[in-house]
């Protein structure tokens, strides 16, 4: 079949028209009493951890959903509580990244392609696998985390160094309490150190 005969998609119709207006990586003026540079090197770190918190939140419903074993209905609450504790971490990131007059990330695809975390398999893990998948991802957020908060204080930038701090460090230090300490797990921390 002719591709010329076929109806132009939605995008095709609408794409001449609407341009895109403003590239990723850029920040756009915003009257906050920052400099450009400032802002969009807060703007770049935030999308790093904004990827890596979209992915730790999707582990934590993959692993809602895939638990099994004795401590099943237990882990299948407390991941779901986790997941919904890093969506909101990441809807507080993304709208900083906008405030910041910069462009958040938002796509599957782009996240896959920037996140530091290791691609866990398609294939349902057992809990020790589980945990020790989420403890690793909680790590690399902290560790980047932290690193950034410190470069926006020194920036000046000190809502994202706030975001960093209280929202970001203290929910992921608190995930990793309960998903380490609260669960009997131990024998698997011992066993790694
Ligand atoms: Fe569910």
């Amino acid at each position: 079949m002719s591709r010329r005969h076929e109806s132009p998609t939605l995008t095709e119709l609408v794409a001449p028209r609407a341009k895109e207006f403003q590239h990723y990586g850029t920040v756009v003026y915003v009257p906050i009493a920052l400099d450009a540079s400032v802002r969009g090197i807060s703007a770049e770190n935030l999308n790093q951890l904004l990827v890596d918190t979209m992915t730790l939140r999707d582990m934590y419903k993959k692993h809602h959903w895939q638990v099994s074993g004795p401590t099943f209905y237990q882990l299948h609450l407390l991941f779901d509580k986790h997941f919904n504790e890093q969506a909101q971490l990441v809807d507080a990131i993304a709208e900083r990244i906008q405030t910041l007059g910069g462009v958040s990330i938002a796509m599957a695809h782009d996240v896959a392609e920037m996140t530091l975390i290791p691609r866990p398999p398609r294939d349902r893990e057992e809990v020790p696998a589980q945990i020790a998948r989420l403890l690793h991802a909680h790590e690399i957020v902290l560790k980047e985390a932290r690193a950034m908060a410190r470069q926006a204080a020194e920036a000046g930038d000190d809502g994202t160094n706030d975001l960093l701090v209280s929202d970001v460090i203290r929910t992921n230090e608190l995930q990793v309490w309960f998903v380490s300490d609260d669960l009997g797990n131990r024998p698997l921390l011992a066993h790694e150190e």
